[in-house]
């Protein structure tokens, strides 16, 4: 892991649903980011009218127990007795390929669902992720247009998604550990070389 990576990194992320302010406008500026300005899927705004009824999901980058940034989001609505739908996920660049943060977002947009009586789950999910959603315990059902983009219709296998019943702790998801003890506490080393120096010192002279 490089340095930058390092500095980016969190000692755990939490997988919840969305109940705080800050984490609904963190997620909703995440999605601007990632729709708008490196998807260009649309332009200011990827908001629509299904957010209103949506339930938001939160990656969450902390650091024992302490949750300071949105760093993935997606977001999962009925529509219909027993089917739900998920969409809009997104994982900060920064945060990609590192802890499953993408993986463990869909596991609790599908088990909660689950846990209210949902019977299928679908996405349109974009066809360069279809590998991961296949990887995810999802079947491939057809292929939609969706903002002049080819999407492929996908449903998950909910014997994978075991209900979970308490969405707003979700799951948490080790992070990084640091490599070495002067990046959990600066100078502890050096405090720690110079005192073991000076016994060494005071015993070569008795
Ligand atoms: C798709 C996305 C959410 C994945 O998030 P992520 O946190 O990187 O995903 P994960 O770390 O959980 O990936 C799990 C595994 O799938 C792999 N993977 C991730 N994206 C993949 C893809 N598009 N195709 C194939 N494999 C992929 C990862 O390498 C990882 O492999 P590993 O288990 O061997 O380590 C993220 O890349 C993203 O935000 N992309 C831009 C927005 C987007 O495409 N949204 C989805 C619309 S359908």
């Amino acid at each position: 892991m490089d340095t930058s990576s390092r500095l980016s990194a969190y000692s755990e992320y939490t997988i919840k649903w969305a109940t705080q302010d800050w984490e609904i406008e963190q997620a909703y500026k995440l999605r601007r980011r990632v729709f708008c300005d490196e998807q260009t899927l649309f332009e200011h705004d990827d908001r629509d009218v299904t957010d209103q009824s949506a339930q938001l999901l939160v990656a969450l980058g902390g650091y024992g127990g302490w949750h300071e940034q949105v760093v993935g989001t997606v977001r999962i609505h009925p529509a219909g007795p027993s089917t739900w739908h998920g969409s809009r996920l997104a994982v900060d660049p920064n945060f990609r390929n590192r802890g499953h943060l993408g993986s463990t977002l869909i596991k609790l947009a599908v088990s909660s669902a689950h846990a209210l009586g949902c019977r299928h789950f679908f996405a349109r999910v974009q066809p360069q992720n279809e590998p991961l959603f296949r990887h995810l315990h999802w079947d491939r059902i057809g292929e939609e247009t969706v903002c002049g983009l080819k999407h492929v219709v996908m449903e998950a296998n909910l014997d994978h998604y075991p209900p979970c019943h308490d969405p707003v702790s979700g799951f948490v998801v080790r992070g990084y550990t640091p490599d070495y003890i002067d990046e959990i506490a600066p100078g502890l080393l050096e405090l720690l070389t110079t005192q073991a120096s000076a016994v060494a010192m005071e015993r070569s002279t008795r």
